[in-house]
């Protein structure tokens, strides 16, 4: 059985086109918001451990602020080397809630 925990209130998340930081227990993740799909994904990039959650979000992917590598956030795959692979993590919303299995 998954277990999914509270990640966030759904008020709480990114606006449009915007990604956003949440800790989870001991867990940071990256939620972006690609025109109103939200995805969570880890929040370490896999160049150098940059916050993809401080990234911006540019043609639906989310870039890392510290040097620009571009990640998917439904397949967590990099732009440029798809075998990059970020975790991605099933959400589901429940009355007002986000909750997130890690
Ligand atoms: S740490 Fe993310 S691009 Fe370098």
């Amino acid at each position: 059985m998954p277990e999914f925990l509270k990640l966030a209130a759904q008020s709480e998340l990114p606006a449009e086109n915007e990604a956003k930081e949440f800790t989870v227990g001991d867990k940071v993740v990256c939620v972006a918001n690609v025109n109103g799909t939200i995805n969570a994904i880890d929040n370490v990039c896999l160049h150098r451990g940059g916050p993809l959650g401080q990234g911006m979000i540019e043609g639906g992917k989310v870039v890392c602020p510290w040097h620009g590598w571009m990640w998917d956030p439904e397949t967590g795959e990099a732009s440029h080397n798809p075998a990059a692979k970020v975790r991605v993590y099933p959400l589901k919303v429940e009355s007002g809630d986000v909750l997130i299995e890690l």
